[in-house]
């Protein structure tokens, strides 16, 4: 089997390069690290060139940064804001390059220190959702700052319980819930950072109907930058193995997504989420409802559901592939997407 896309470390570098051939032991040692899920292109479809929302490099930088903002509180030390302006600056010109396409959020990484990785992840869905609703480059790296710190309070929170694979108690999810009140904190008032990361911190627990915490804001309350954070905080973490489940798919997120819109999540951006984020990301395999089997080898932007899907047809005897664009193949749909069990 050969790798299709490149698996990270917890740390943001590479774990396992895309085009390595997997043996016995890179599949013992992924297990290890509960990497359930991850890309094989066995060439059956000619080459599908998988893509990403931002380069590895960028990523990793991101999750380094989190990882010295997080430290930084641990040792009193200043936070690293200049680096943390620049990483957000980075991803806000990786997206900018990428408009007028579907942006693939299918990263596959270590979950040891989860919290880094998972900022990093926000701050670029987060941003990939304020591109799609027009905000202006002061708005979006304020959103970027926030977002990328946005668990910061967790720095302060004991590690029995956020590294905790069981269920946790009544008492230990309060003191887990005071991290948004806690990330507040450590960014209010400093006059490096965006007065709004302050407040991503402290509001993206809150939901729409008022359900959240730590203050139970409703509605337009909560601050938009939060809201954004919320839709982008909820994907990025159901989007990722954890030692207890298997990572849901882009397609299931999304319908959660959708059908929290308007009772947690603000519609607003759940809308601009679903137009800037591909539901099937190119190298997901698919059945159609014609009964074909294939991979999503492209994105219409216009239609974040219709992909072009290249299947294997016979004809006279002889197979070979097509692509079938379902932008313009209006009678057929996706019926479902194929995951194959680990053996
Ligand atoms: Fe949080």
């Amino acid at each position: 089997m050969v790798l299709g896309k490149s698996i990270y470390h917890s740390d943001g570098r590479i774990l396992l390069a895309k085009g390595a051939t997997l043996n016995r032991r890179h599949l013992q040692h992924l297990r290890e690290l509960d990497i359930r899920f991850l890309y094989v292109d066995d060439g059956r479809y000619g080459e599908v060139v998988l893509d990403q929302a931002v380069a590895d490099e960028t990523r990793a930088q991101a999750v380094t940064e989190v990882r010295r903002a997080m430290d930084s509180v641990a040792t009193g030390s200043g936070l690293p804001s200049n680096r943390i302006a620049q990483t957000i600056v980075g991803i806000i010109d990786e997206l900018l390059s990428k408009q007028g396409s579907l942006i693939s959020l299918t990263d596959i990484r270590a979950m040891r220190d989860y919290t880094f990785a998972h900022s990093a992840g926000v701050a670029v869905v987060s941003l990939t959702t304020g591109l799609q609703m027009g905000l202006e480059r002061p708005q979006l790296v304020a959103l970027g700052m926030g977002a990328l710190l946005h668990d910061l309070g967790k720095s302060l929170v004991s590690p029995a319980i956020l590294n905790k694979p069981d269920r946790l108690s009544a008492l230990e999810f309060d003191a887990l819930k005071r991290h948004a009140e806690l990330g507040y904190r450590l960014l209010l008032g400093r006059t490096d950072l965006e007065p709004a990361a302050a407040v991503v911190a402290r509001e993206h627990h809150e939901r729409l109907n008022g359900t959240g915490y730590p203050q139970g804001l409703a509605g337009d309350d909560i601050h938009l930058f939060a809201r954004i954070a919320a839709v982008a905080d909820v994907f990025d973490a159901m989007s990722t193995d954890r030692v207890y489940r298997w990572r849901h798919l882009p397609h299931e997120t999304s319908e959660t997504l959708i059908g929290g819109s308007g009772i947690l999540f603000a519609p607003m951006v759940v809308k601009a989420f679903c137009e800037a984020v591909a539901v099937y990301p190119v190298g997901t395999v698919v059945r159609l409802t014609n009964g074909l089997t294939g991979v999503v080898i492209r994105q219409n932007k216009a239609f974040p559901g219709r992909p072009v899907v290249r299947v294997r047809v016979t004809e006279d005897g002889r197979e070979r592939l097509a692509d079938l664009d379902l932008a313009s193949r209006l009678t057929l749909f996706i019926a479902e997407v194929i995951v194959d069990q680990p053996v």
